[in-house]
């Protein structure tokens, strides 16, 4: 996968109606993106995955839905207040800024770049003899490069880490880094900026508060833990799951869906014993990565990615990251966040969040493994992963969604050779019967071989061509997408035929 394979997913996510930039008319807004009439389904499709895999399949994981705004004194007890912000640089000459970190992962990154070179030189050079191990850990050029990354990242945990914003400008003048705009050194100083969106609340200017728009979902589910134990029959272990917008005022927001100003999450904090927590991280990575291989792409596109560096309430961090066009990036979450989230809101509601333990007879407050996706960053994944251009025995091409059947927006298309003799009239009455089952759609517009080409750019797992011979013998033809084998079937077998495939149940049994 490259940039270029990234250019023609993006456009083709909006040529079939499954992604459009907001407000188009106007010119878009930076960041905020709308699902079309496709989109939304396989959307739907995602969410309904994640929903059963967590509340239906589990017997100690219950639902909720929180609202967007909450009091404002929950973001001062989470730490978004005072700590969730970016460090931002600016640059003079170009006005554009930049992530300062970013900036310095990108150096890194070209140290990466020159290492494969060299090996890539060397594998040239020695042929069939190349000792890729070997020479990766004698060459001095490359041991070189070695020490510089790991120098130049210890620097940079480092200045994270204690929030050193003058570290990190001096890290960007050492590197002599420019700005891939204007090329030039010419920045501001490193200053904080944060997140998270902001708006008033109330009729008056004087009595309106400021609320925030939630950058995370999770914090409506700490809030209602109380709530949540009284009114369900959960106990611990147990988790609560939520799916929800959340909003960042991201500066770097680029790569499409991939990191919006107004996106989804799907959010389950888990809620276990004390101490017992490093089982059930371990626990809920297995599980979370199970949820993926089971749609059946390349296993090789997922990995784990465990976080040396921790935020200040977790004791342990992963991320399961997913290899998009653009390469390996994080696609989903999965941290120990200990008791510190129930802890401070203890603190600044006052009142208790606790779990009585029948078991152990003890009060505790519960330590939380989170797992968190970006429900937009899953359609990505899905969407780039199922894009596949394939070169046909005549010499053409064609372009197909191979969607995993479950998750495609539409299940069955209907369509008839021709308009007329009454095969239009067979062909609605096939769309009336399956449409109860699943999502349908008819099409008689244009010639066959471009409609199979429009169902197939869209994912459509099966489509059913009516034509003179059903009114004889009432068979049609099924034609299958990833194959393109067409078989006739007796009309009143189709459901049957189709059913097994387009099933959340084996989905989820091979997820579970
Ligand atoms: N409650 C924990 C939390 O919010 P996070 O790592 O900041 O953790 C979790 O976000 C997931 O949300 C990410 O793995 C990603 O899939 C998604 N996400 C975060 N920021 C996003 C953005 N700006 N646009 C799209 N998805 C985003």
């Amino acid at each position: 996968m490259s940039e270029d394979i990234f250019k023609k997913i993006t456009s083709h996510a909006k040529e079939y109606g499954f992604i459009f930039p907001s407000s188009e008319i106007y010119d878009g807004l930076s960041a905020v993106y709308d699902y079309g009439p496709n989109g939304v389904q396989l959307k739907n499709n995602i969410k309904e995955y994640w929903w059963k895999a967590m509340v239906q399949i589990h017997e100690n994981i219950v639902g909720i839905d929180a609202a967007i705004f909450m009091h404002p004194k929950v973001w001062k007890a989470s730490g978004h207040v005072d700590a969730f912000h970016d460090p931002m640089i600016d640059n003079k000459d170009s006005k554009k800024r930049y992530r300062a970190d970013n900036l310095i992962e990108g150096y890194i990154e070209k140290l990466q770049q020159k290492i494969e070179k060299e090996v890539k030189k060397a594998s040239k050079r020695f042929g069939e003899n190349f000792d890729k191990e070997k020479f990766l850990s004698e060459s001095p050029r490359v041991q070189k490069y070695k020490n510089q990354i790991r120098e130049i990242e210890n620097r940079l945990n480092n200045a994270l880490e204690k929030q050193d914003l003058k570290a990190l400008k001096e890290l960007i003048d050492e590197l002599e880094i420019t700005d891939p705009v204007s090329g030039t050194r010419n920045w501001t100083e490193v200053k904080y900026f944060n997140l998270m969106f902001d708006t008033r609340m109330g009729a008056t200017s004087e009595s309106a508060s400021t609320v925030y728009l939630r950058p995370e979902t999770a914090q409506g589910i700490f809030v209602n833990f109380n709530n949540v134990l009284k009114t369900s029959r959960v106990k611990i272990p147990f988790g609560i799951a939520q799916i929800g917008k959340a909003f960042r005022n991201e500066i770097i927001a680029r790569q499409f869906i991939f990191r919006m100003r107004e996106f989804e999450q799907m959010e389950m904090q888990f809620f276990v014993r004390p101490g017992q927590e490093m089982k059930w991280f371990e626990h809920w990575k297995n599980k979370r990565l199970q949820w993926h291989l089971a749609l059946g792409f390349d296993k090789n596109f997922y990995r784990f990615h465990d976080h040396e560096q921790l935020a200040h309430y977790a004791n342990a961090a992963t991320d399961i990251e997913f290899k998009f066009p653009f390469g390996f990036k994080e696609l989903e979450g999965i941290h120990s966040r200990t008791d510190f989230d129930l802890k401070m809101h203890e603190q600044y509601s006052g009142k208790k969040l606790r779990y009585f333990d029948p078991e152990t007879q003890e009060t505790y407050i519960p330590y939380v493994i989170e797992t968190s996706i970006g429900l937009d960053r899953m359609f990505l994944a899905v969407l780039s992963a199922s894009y596949q251009i394939e070169k046909l025995d005549d010499g053409s091409e064609r372009i197909v969604l191979k969607l995993p059947p479950v998750l495609a927006p539409n299940k069955v298309a209907i369509l008839p050779l021709v308009k007329k003799d009454g095969l239009k009239e067979l062909a609605t009455e096939i769309f009336d019967n399956l449409k109860w089952e699943y999502q349908t759609v008819y099409d008689d517009k244009d010639a066959i071989g471009r409609r199979y080409r429009r169902q197939d750019a869209i994912g459509t797992p099966f489509c059913i061509t009516v034509d003179h011979q059903t009114k004889d013998d009432q068979t049609v033809t099924l034609r299958y997408r990833d194959s393109m084998k067409q078989e006739r079937v007796p009309v009143e077998r189709l459901s049957e035929i189709i059913k097994d495939k387009l099933h959340f149940k084996h989905l989820l049994q091979s997820s579970h």
